[in-house]
């Protein structure tokens, strides 16, 4: 895996490359960082694509830039620079959770750019009233008791439970060190973004290019019925249910996820 740097503006990005083909652009969820996608950056899809990871501006190797709010446009615009700098076709973006969100304010704002979609265990909705205190409450205990308070909160909702316990206890260490490591103003302007991000469910029905939506059978963050949903409002959109796995299938059912994403891609004309 190699790793570049693109700087624009007052913002430097990291990206981290892998694999021969054409483009596909991997955005990471929160409180994540490139980290999460390294099994698949592995495996048998780098085959198929050059998987580029990118870390979002503050999180993995690339800084916090000053800003307050990281709201899902301004990253969508991220992603489009690095797209731009690294080429002229449209690329597959496969975006997790945030990185979902990402990928539909990218199909909003930068549509030309989007070859096809992969949307992992991500919502279109926005988040209702308890959604936004549930954000605030966030904020307030990672600047009051610090990141590890925040984090053990957020374990076992973002990993299912697994009958191997070794594996199972990787698997959160991963998790925990990706999220410790994120500077507390990154976290505080993801949690904001993520706050008063708008609703796009609207924005499902204007997709119109090939779309797999993924979800963990036991995702209780955006549930097997919101994934439903979602690609039931994309024309054509094809769902994959991955038994077992919580809310990140690429890290905890790399295997299958590889297998559901190398199909989808293997039928793209
Ligand atoms: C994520 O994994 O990116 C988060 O769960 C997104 C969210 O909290 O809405």
């Amino acid at each position: 895996m190699e790793t570049r740097f693109i700087s624009f503006e007052r913002t430097r990005l990291a990206v981290h490359v892998a694999g021969r083909g054409p483009l596909a652009v991997l955005v990471h969820g929160y409180p994540l960082d490139h980290r999460m996608w390294l099994d698949a950056m592995q495996g048998s899809l780098t085959e198929q694509r050059t998987l580029v990871a990118i870390d979002l501006r503050g999180h993995g190797q690339s800084p916090w830039c000053g800003d307050t709010t990281h709201g899902m446009d301004l990253f969508a615009d991220d992603v489009a620079t690095v797209v731009h700098t690294l080429t002229d076709e449209p690329v597959d973006v496969v975006g997790l959770s945030m990185g979902g969100y990402v990928a539909q304010a990218l199909w909003a704002a930068h549509r030309k750019l989007v070859r096809s979609l992969a949307l992992v265990d991500t919502r279109a909705a926005g988040d209702d009233d308890a959604g936004k205190a549930g954000r605030d409450a966030a904020m307030q205990t990672v600047v009051t008791r610090g990141r590890a308070a925040l984090v053990a909160g957020m374990l076992d909702k973002l990993l299912a439970k697994r009958p191997d316990n070794a594996r199972d206890l990787m698997l959160r260490a991963r998790v925990q060190t990706m999220a410790e490591s994120l500077p507390v103003e990154t976290i505080v302007a993801d949690l904001r973004g993520l706050r008063d991000r708008p609703d796009r469910t609207s924005l499902l029905a204007t997709i119109t290019v090939p779309t797999l939506v993924v979800v963990g059978s036991e995702d209780p963050i955006s549930t097997p019925a919101e994934s439903e949903q979602i690609a039931r409002s994309i024309l054509g959109a094809r769902l994959a249910v991955v038994p077992g796995c919580g809310h990140l299938v690429p890290m905890e059912d790399p295997h299958a996820f590889a297998q559901q994403l190398g199909a989808f891609w293997k039928g793209l004309v």
